[in-house]
């Protein structure tokens, strides 16, 4: 990650669960920063009210309340990296001090009449589109901008099918250790009915899938059904063979009882030759007679011809 070593902000897109937060981490780790703070604020958790102070803090007697000078995320970062969450959520004022930030890397404190320089690199996080809200108006263009230097976008899981199963396989080792449990494999099953699912939560969803499945499985290989999917069998040839058999002899066995055994009529019911029909019925040791009612009087078309 080259962008790692400098002090550019990133941009970081992505749905819920897809990884962002993990992201930012390794780019702190992977920067000069590595042995200085990374701090995490989640800018969509904390009321408005209390955001500002808690991002840049306040002075002594800045509100009621404030008994004493107290430092902010951004103080808490410095030399480090400050990861804000849900960039988004972030109010129109909030933006204009978080601007003037990234402008002349200098706070204001809540109260405060000095400015305090910090030394931060800003990563920023969203699952908004925030070209359209700056397009609304909602999200300050110029703030967009200077955020978005190194934009990365995390794209949803079920669009990383590469990633999938080996997640699986990470999280599974890793919650076995975790629950010395003995160590659990995917059954092919499994693995197919992974790449299947729409995964709406992302890597999150995945990982409390995995997490759940290890306590609960008693299998050490695990079925799709221990990961809460409805069926163990993934539709083979065999088992499409088996079910085109069994609607062959369901329409074969319904057009004979309309028909009451009477071949030719339900032969021609269902489209095909009696020669065909007869077949059908050898083929599935279907007995005719069994559809025949003695009360019609009907010539058996069986005794004539068979
Ligand atoms: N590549 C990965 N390897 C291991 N765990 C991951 C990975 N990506 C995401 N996770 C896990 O998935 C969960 C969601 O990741 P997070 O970074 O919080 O997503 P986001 O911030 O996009 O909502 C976290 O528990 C995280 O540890
Ligand atoms: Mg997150």
């Amino acid at each position: 990650m080259v962008f790692s070593a400098s002090d550019i902000s990133v941009l970081i897109c992505g749905e819920s669960g897809t990884g962002k937060e993990v992201v930012a981490n390794a780019i702190h780790r992977h920067s000069p920063r590595k042995n200085n703070p990374f701090v995490v604020v989640n800018c969509g958790a904390i009321p408005e009210n209390l955001l500002e102070s808690e991002l840049f803090g306040h002075e002594k007697g800045a509100f009621t309340g404030a008994h004493a000078q107290k430092k902010g995320k951004f103080e808490l970062a410095h030399t480090g990296t400050l990861f804000l969450d849900e960039i988004g959520e972030l109010a129109p004022p909030l933006q204009v001090k978080l601007l003037r930030f990234l402008q002349d890397r200098r706070i204001e404190r809540v109260g405060g009449t000095q400015p305090v320089e910090v030394d931060v690199r800003i990563v920023a996080a969203t699952n908004r589109d925030l070209k359209k809200d700056m397009e609304n108006h909602v999200f300050r263009e110029d703030l967009y901008y200077r955020l978005k230097v190194v934009p990365l976008d995390m794209p949803p899981l079920r669009e990383r099918k590469d990633d999938i199963v080996p997640l699986a396989q990470y999280f599974l080792t890793h919650f076995c250790q975790e629950h010395r449990k003995p160590a659990m494999s995917l059954s092919p099953e499994a693995e197919g009915a992974l790449l299947m699912h729409p995964w709406q939560g992302n890597v999150r969803e995945l990982q409390n899938l995995i997490s759940r499945a290890v306590v609960l499985s008693p299998r050490s290989v695990l079925k799709p059904s221990d990961l809460g999917f409805a069926f163990d069998a993934i539709p083979t040839q065999v088992n499409l063979k088996s079910a085109k058999q069994a609607i062959e002899i369901d329409f074969v066995k319904k057009a004979l009882a309309r028909n009451r055994g009477i071949v030719s009529r339900a032969a021609k019911e269902l489209g095909i030759s009696r020669v065909n029909l007869y077949e059908l019925i050898d083929k599935y040791g279907i007995h005719v007679k069994e559809f025949k009612l003695s009360k019609t009087g009907e010539k058996s078309e069986l005794n004539q011809g068979r």
